[in-house]
């Protein structure tokens, strides 16, 4: 079941899903997490600090898993997710070191570092956050990706390959390829929340919601899961029937 709830800008958005975020933590302090990076989640992550700092809530006895990362680029560029989501979150809030889970795409033995990455999400984890490509993707599960996929090296469509110029800079060498986290333990999560913002957003709102479910749209497979909430904003909304809205 998906439920779709819709705020009328990025800022309200941001903060009830950081609100959000904090109570759920504060029920399960131990909660296991799969976190996105790109400009989407920042306005959030900036709530959910905030939330710590004012001692709401705490990441301490939480895991945290990076959803995907950027390989063929340096380790400290301000593009790779690791680097951006301590930038946005985890250099300003208490989460234990040795409970912050990263994909490397510099093992040595990148097969077995992602099928460790997959045995250490399991049992499957409490809650999966993400943000959507304007191709589909979620994660870097590009269109065609079968749902059953596990952690994996992939290689970038162009499109998101050109996006990523938003995060490395003008100039900066671009990423071909990534390692995600793979469409089988983004399904298994027991809720997912799935964040989109701004009319860049629209089209493929609307074609996930209202489309065929079909692999050619990544996104569109979450509506086949038992308990996915999509928060959009007007702008992302502004292409959906008011039908297919829920309440928060
Ligand atoms: P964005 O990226 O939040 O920077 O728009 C989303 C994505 O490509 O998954």
């Amino acid at each position: 079941m998906i439920h779709v709830v819709r705020y009328e800008s990025p800022e309200a958005l941001a903060e009830h899903v950081a609100a959000r975020f904090a109570s759920f933590l504060t029920d399960e302090p131990a909660a296991r997490m799969a976190l996105p990076t790109g400009a989407t989640p920042e306005p959030v992550y900036a709530g959910i600090v905030e939330a710590v700092r004012a001692g709401v809530t705490s990441f301490r006895r939480a895991h945290v898993f990076l959803l995907d990362e950027f390989g063929g680029v340096p380790p400290d560029a301000k593009g790779r997710c690791d680097v951006m989501l301590h930038r946005a979150l985890l250099d300003h809030v208490d989460v234990t070191p040795q409970h912050y889970h990263r994909l490397d795409p510099e093992a040595e033995d990148l097969a077995a570092m992602c099928a460790a990455y997959d045995a250490s999400m399991k049992p499957a984890l409490d809650l999966m956050m993400l943000g959507i490509g304007r191709n589909g993707h979620v994660g870097m599960n590009e269109p065609g990706t079968s749902p059953e996929s596990a952690t994996r090296r992939v290689e970038l469509a162009p499109s998101t390959t050109q996006a990523s110029v938003r995060y490395f800079g003008e100039g900066a060498a671009l990423p071909t390829w990534g390692v995600t986290i793979g469409l089988s333990a983004i399904l298994a999560a027991r809720t997912i929340w799935i964040l989109a913002t701004g009319e860049s957003k629209a089209d493929i709102v609307r074609d996930v919601l209202l489309d065929p479910v079909s692999t050619t749209r990544p996104a569109s497979l979450l509506r086949g899961h038992p308990d996915c909430w999509f928060f959009v904003d007007a702008a992302a909304a502004a292409k959906l029937p008011v039908g297919v809205l829920s309440r928060g």
